[in-house]
């Protein structure tokens, strides 16, 4: 019998080695080194993992003040294992820690009817800058004029 699928929202066990080579694996790496995506996981306000048996297939974090603002980050559902209902299960479980607040995101074209479903609309605007250079985060990138 195949292991169900189990969730999480903690970071109890997670081999962040492992976790950055499946990503990279399934396409959706962004450059962060296991260390980084520890950090950046560590370091959320919430967070939601998808497993099967040992295996994480999903993630999702949340940045939030716990007042009005909270950002969402990292959904990532394993391909083999698209269109069961993860995301949407994920994104509930961090979203019922988040009442009253306004959740933003990022989204791809091709993610947007995905986000329609949850209930997400688009905005009329969104606007972004990397302060200094992508993923060097000792300030040594950022320069006086930022
Ligand atoms: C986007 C992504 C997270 C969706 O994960 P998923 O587990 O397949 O999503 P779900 O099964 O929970 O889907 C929820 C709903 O959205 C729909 N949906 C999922 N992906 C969709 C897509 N690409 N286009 C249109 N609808 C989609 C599902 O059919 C479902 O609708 P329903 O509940 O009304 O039947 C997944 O495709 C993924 O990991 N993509 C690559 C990483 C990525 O781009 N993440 C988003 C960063 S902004």
């Amino acid at each position: 019998m195949s292991p169900s699928i189990t969730y999480s929202e903690d970071l109890d066990g997670v081999d962040w080695v492992a976790l950055k080579a499946a990503l990279a694996a399934d396409c959706f790496d962004n450059g962060r080194s296991p260390e980084q995506l520890r950090r950046s996981f560590e370091n959320s306000s919430a967070v939601a993992l998808a497993r099967r048996g040992e295996e994480i297939i999903g993630t999702g974090r949340v940045l939030s003040d716990e007042v009005s603002n909270a950002y969402l980050l990292d959904v990532w559902t394993h391909s083999r294992f698209r269109r069961r209902g993860i995301a949407r299960e994920m994104i509930r479980r961090l979203s019922s820690q988040l009442g009253g607040q306004h959740l933003y995101l990022q989204a791809d074209a091709e993610n947007t009817e995905f986000y329609r479903r949850l209930g997400f609309r688009e905005q009329p605007i969104g606007m972004s800058k990397t302060i200094g250079r992508w993923l060097v985060n000792d300030g040594s990138e950022v320069s006086s004029r930022h």
